[in-house]
C-alpha cells in the first residue's frame, strides 16, 4: 500500500462508524486528517484512536451552508491544500422518526431532512471541495452511497432516493473533474454494523437477523472494510478509477 504522507485528507462524518473507521485508516497511512462531524465528543473518540499528526477537528453540519464554507475556510487558511476528501457523513432517519415507513404515512418533513444531509450535503461540501482541488489539479473525493443507491427498499424512498442522488453527482462532478486531476468516486455499502444500522434494525433480535440474511456471504460488514476501500480510492493505487460506484455489498446486489 502506497503512503499518504503529505496528504491533507478530509472526512466528514467522522465521530462514528464508517467514517470513524475511515480517519483512523488514512491517518495510519501518513495522511494528516480534519475530521468533521456534529458530534464533537463522539469525534475526540476518534482522535483518540488515531496515529500520526495531530487532527484537526471542524465541527461542522453538512446541510448547513454557513457551515461548510467556515469549513472549507478553515481548511484554506490551516493547510493552503485539500488533497482527500471523503464525504460520508449521513443519516438513516430523523431523531425520534420511523426509520421505515410505506410513502403513504411518511412525513414530509422526514423526507426533507434525509434529503438535506445526504444530498445537499454531499453537494455543499464538493462544491467547496472542487474548487479547492481543480485550482490544486489533483485530488480525489469519495462519496457514501448504498445498495440502496442502486435498487430500492420498500420503506426506505427518501433514503434510497438520496443515495440514488449520491451516484448521480458523483458521475457529474467526476467528468468535471476528470480533465483537471481530480478523481470522483462513490462506494455503495451493503449493510454495516454500524450506529446508524443499530437504530433501523436494534442490535439483536429479529429485525437485526433477517437483515444479516439478506447478505448471501451471511454477516453484516464492518466499517474497517469500508474504509479500506474508501483509502484505495483516494491513493495512487486506483488513478485510473473516477465515475465509479464500488459495491462492497457482501453480495445482497448480486442475487
Ligand atoms: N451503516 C450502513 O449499513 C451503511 C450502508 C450504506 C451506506 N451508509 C452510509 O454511510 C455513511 C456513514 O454511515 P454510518 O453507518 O457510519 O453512520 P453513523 O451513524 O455511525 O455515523 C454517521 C455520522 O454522521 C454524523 N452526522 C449526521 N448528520 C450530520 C450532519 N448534518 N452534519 C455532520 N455530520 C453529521 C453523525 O454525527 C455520525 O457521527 C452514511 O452516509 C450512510 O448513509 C451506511
Amino acid at each position: 500500500m502506497t503512503s499518504l504522507q503529505g496528504k491533507i485528507a478530509l472526512v466528514t462524518g467522522a465521530a462514528s462508524g464508517i467514517g470513524r473507521a475511515t480517519a483512523i485508516a488514512l491517518a495510519q497511512r501518513g495522511a494528516r486528517v480534519v475530521l468533521s462531524d456534529l458530534d464533537e465528543r463522539k469525534a475526540q473518540e476518534t482522535i483518540a484512536m488515531m496515529v500520526g499528526e495531530p487532527p484537526l477537528f471542524i465541527r461542522c453540519d453538512v446541510s448547513s451552508e454557513a457551515d461548510v464554507t467556515q469549513m472549507f475556510d478553515q481548511i484554506r487558511e490551516r493547510f493552503g491544500q485539500l488533497d482527500i476528501a471523503c464525504n460520508i457523513a449521513g443519516v438513516g432517519g430523523r431523531k425520534g422518526g420511523p426509520m421505515f415507513a410505506p410513502i403513504a404515512e411518511a412525513e414530509t418533513a422526514d423526507f426533507d431532512f434525509i434529503l438535506a444531509v445526504n444530498v445537499r450535503g454531499p453537494w455543499l461540501c464538493m462544491r467547496e471541495e472542487m474548487k479547492m482541488m481543480t485550482a490544486q489539479k489533483s485530488g480525489a473525493i469519495v462519496n457514501l452511497s448504498s445498495v440502496l443507491g442502486k435498487a430500492g427498499m420498500a420503506g426506505s424512498a427518501p433514503y434510497a432516493a438520496s443515495k440514488h442522488a449520491i451516484i448521480g453527482l458523483t458521475k457529474s462532478v467526476a467528468l468535471e473533474g476528470a480533465d483537471c486531476g481530480v478523481r470522483v468516486n462513490a462506494v455503495c455499502p451493503g449493510a454495516i454494523a454500524t450506529p446508524l444500522v443499530d437504530a433501523l434494525v436494534g442490535e439483536e433480535g429479529e429485525a437485526r437477523k433477517g437483515l444479516t440474511a439478506a447478505h448471501p456471504i451471511g454477516r453484516l460488514g464492518t466499517a474497517e472494510e469500508v474504509a479500506q476501500a474508501i483509502v484505495w480510492l483516494c491513493s495512487d493505487e486506483s488513478t485510473f478509477v473516477t465515475g465509479s460506484e464500488l459495491v462492497i455489498d457482501g453480495a445482497y446486489l448480486a442475487q
